[in-house]
């Protein structure tokens, strides 16, 4: 038997790879399952996008391999939203890194800035692949707990007291998941100052923005940002294209490189289909999003109904594609979550997943349709 090498010892299969296996074998076992655990959207990405990547397939290049840092049209269609929505001037160039998606950033970004035994500052609660990947490339995860009565924002007046001699990295995840909490500019320039202050690389993962959120924001537009911060973003939630597996890193041109030096030894670029196709999502007009959060509006209202009736609490004004909801006294969200998985035939994510602050809490996805949130809450009810 090969042992496995060191660096998987402290770091688990992701809980959603087990768990719809087992949610997977309930259905196979006649069981209608409702699936409100995972955020992958079921709704279809633009016509546009499709026509787009269509086309693209007989372009006489659309076969061979693709720069490693993205066609410059791609890049170039990056810059224009980021201009467009975010008032953000970034160099096609020099400042945009495309990606197969946001997560795998994050594994190019840890390769490329962290040795062994750093210490890397990572939202509790949070996603899971921040702590995974930190500890995959032997660095220390440090957590800084949110807190509802807080907005689920972090207290940079407690963090900055510890030694964060050792810290090299900070993740911060607004809009963010799973709590649906918004940063307001003011979080983000204190979070510049601090990474100046305290000499840490702050990158902030952006998929969330244009999900049910008036105001999409980006950390780079805060003064001085581009000197310290990377942002993650990702076409996953924002255009229904989470099995494309398309994102980008945006930042300054010194840190793009260091990501290159990783990436450009992994992988050979992008399928030019996709990123033809990636670059005419992102330049679809305002009214891709307002029709896009019409149909979330509809399903989050049922998802509020649905969570009165399991007694659920959710926080106001969230963003994003979940409602995140205290759930009531006297269970763990574990026996919350498979309870209400083997009694009524539907899957929610439990907050303990996402950090021990995440215990007490339930996460319901929006990505299910009307009707079947309808029937969840019959079977609530019956
Ligand atoms: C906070 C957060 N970051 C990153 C990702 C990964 O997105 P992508 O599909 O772009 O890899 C997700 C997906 O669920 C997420 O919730």
């Amino acid at each position: 038997m090969i042992q496995q090498a060191n660096r998987l010892e402290h770091v688990q299969e992701y809980y959603f790879s087990t768990k719809l296996q087992e949610v997977r074998a309930l259905s196979a076992s006649g069981k209608d399952i409702i699936n409100l655990g995972i955020g992958s959207p079921d709704l279809p990405p633009p016509q546009q996008v499709i026509d787009g990547l269509n086309f693209a397939l007989t372009h006489p290049v659309a076969h061979q391999y693709q720069p490693y840092k993205g066609t410059a049209d791609f890049r170039n269609a990056i810059k224009e939203f980021y201009q467009t929505y975010y008032r953000v001037e970034l160099n096609a160039e020099t400042q945009i890194l495309p990606l197969m998606g946001s997560k795998e950033g994050i594994t190019h970004i840890s390769m490329a800035f962290l040795n062994e035994g750093d210490e890397v500052l990572i939202p509790n609660p949070g996603y899971p692949t921040y702590t995974a990947v930190t500890k995959m490339v032997g660095a220390n995860a440090i957590y800084y707990e949110l807190k509802e009565e807080d907005n689920w924002c972090p207290d940079l007046d407690e963090i900055g007291k510890r030694d964060l001699s050792r810290v090299k990295m900070m993740w911060v995840n607004y809009p963010h998941m799973p709590t649906g909490a918004s940063a307001n500019d003011k979080l983000f320039e204190d979070l510049v100052k601090f990474a100046k202050k305290h000499r840490i690389l702050i990158i902030n993962d952006n998929p969330y923005s244009f999900i049910l959120n008036d105001h999409p924001k980006s950390i780079l537009e805060a003064e001085g940002a581009m000197d310290v911060v990377l942002e993650l973003n990702s076409l996953s939630k924002s255009f229904n294209m989470a099995g494309w597996r398309i994102g980008m890193v945006c930042g300054n041109e010194k840190n793009l490189n260091t990501i290159l030096k990783v990436k450009t030894n992994m992988d050979s670029g992008m399928f030019y289909p996709l990123q033809a196709g990636a670059a005419e999502a992102l330049r679809l007009p305002e009214e891709w999003f307002i029709a896009q959060n019409k149909i979330y509006e509809g399903r989050k209202s049922r998802i509020l109904k649905l969570a009165a009736a399991l007694n659920c609490k959710p926080a106001k004004d969230q963003t994003g594609m979940f409602v995140w909801a205290k759930i009531p006294e006297g269970v763990t969200s574990e026996e919350f979550v498979n309870n209400l998985l083997y009694t009524h035939s539907i899957f929610t994510a439990p907050g303990f997943i996402f950090g021990s602050q995440g215990e007490g809490y339930v996460r319901f996805s929006l990505c299910a349709t009307d009707a079947n949130i309808d029937r969840a809450i019959e079977r609530i009810k019956l």
